[in-house]
């Protein structure tokens, strides 16, 4: 009896804002691995351009079973700025250009700003927002209106450790990655009688561009460790596992769930508010 293709994603077309660099490009690997085709944005065209090159570097030294048989392109790069109507607009235009469809969209674009919250002004606090949860919110809009012609679709918002429990001088981020669950149960609920599953995944603590200066070799980054059962920082392939399960026929009935990536951290059952840094002065 055959198996079941459970995280088959062949025919599938994703869009990886944020995909070229960190997580989003981790996950875009992932995606074109399990047969997907994949668009990766971001506002850096030069960026873009060396992931998309890495990508397909990638996939044919894993040689992702699509590939070889397969002369029409797997992985394309697109600018895209996420607090920019048009740009997303146009960026969704190209995907459909480039691939026909369009059946994953993952929301990995984000920013970061570590600042103590009097200091915080509310144009900086809008920046951030603005960025993950209205720039999740256009980008899931637009997929959205080809998602329910099509009456299939699959949105993965990325949430964060700090949609959960308090990180120290990071509120714009931790007010957005809230919002991020909010959005993801909202769509869910909304969307599922368009055939569209919205879900999200909270990685733990990965060093990529837009934490690395905060975690690595820092005391912030020790106290983390401590409090990580496994001891360790994730990498950014280790969420791409998420994305491809949420992805695939496998989470066929999964719907506003938030997938927790971080090493036990959670587990632990405790923020950082306990740390040094947020001690009274
Ligand atoms: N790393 C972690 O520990 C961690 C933990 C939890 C959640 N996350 C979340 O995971 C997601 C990916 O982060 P990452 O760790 O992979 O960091 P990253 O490597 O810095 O990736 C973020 C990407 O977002 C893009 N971006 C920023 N603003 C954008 C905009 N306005 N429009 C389009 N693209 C934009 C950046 O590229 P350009 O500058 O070229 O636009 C960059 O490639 C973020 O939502 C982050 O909050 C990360």
């Amino acid at each position: 009896m055959a198996r079941t293709p459970w995280f088959d994603l062949s025919g599938k077309v994703a869009l990886v804002t944020g995909g070229a660099s960190g997580i989003g490009m981790a996950i875009a690997v992932g995606l074109v691995d399990h047969g997907a085709r994949v668009m990766v944005g971001s506002r850096n065209r030069e960026k873009v351009e060396q992931a998309v090159k890495e990508i397909q570097r990638t996939a044919e030294a894993n040689d992702a079973d699509h590939i070889a048989d397969d002369a029409e392109p797997y992985v394309a790069g697109v600018s895209l700025d996420v607090t920019n109507n048009k740009s997303v607009e146009k960026a969704i235009a190209e995907v459909v250009d480039e691939f026909g469809r369009l059946d994953i969209l993952v929301n990995s674009a984000g920013v970061m700003l570590r600042k103590p919250t009097f200091e915080l002004t509310p144009e900086q606090f809008n920046e951030i927002y603005n960025t993950h949860v209205t720039g999740s919110l256009r980008c899931a809009q637009a997929a959205g209106v080809l998602m329910r012609e099509q009456h299939s679709g699959c949105i993965i918002n990325l949430a964060s450790i700090s949609s959960f429990v308090d990180l120290v001088e990071v509120a714009a981020y931790a007010a957005a990655k809230n919002a991020i669950m909010g959005l993801t149960r909202s769509l869910a609920n909304e969307w599922a009688k368009y055939g569209i599953r919205t879900n999200s995944i909270a990685p733990g603590f990965i060093p990529t561009d837009i934490n690395r200066k905060m975690i690595e070799n820092t005391d912030r980054g020790r106290r983390i460790l401590e409090h990580t059962p496994m001891g360790r920082f994730g990498e950014a392939s280790e969420i791409a596992g998420a994305a491809i399960y949420l992805a695939s026929p496998a989470a066929g009935f999964v719907n506003g769930h938030c997938l927790v990536v971080d090493g036990g951290y959670l587990a632990s059952g405790i923020g950082d508010s306990f740390a040094p840094w947020a001690t009274p002065e």
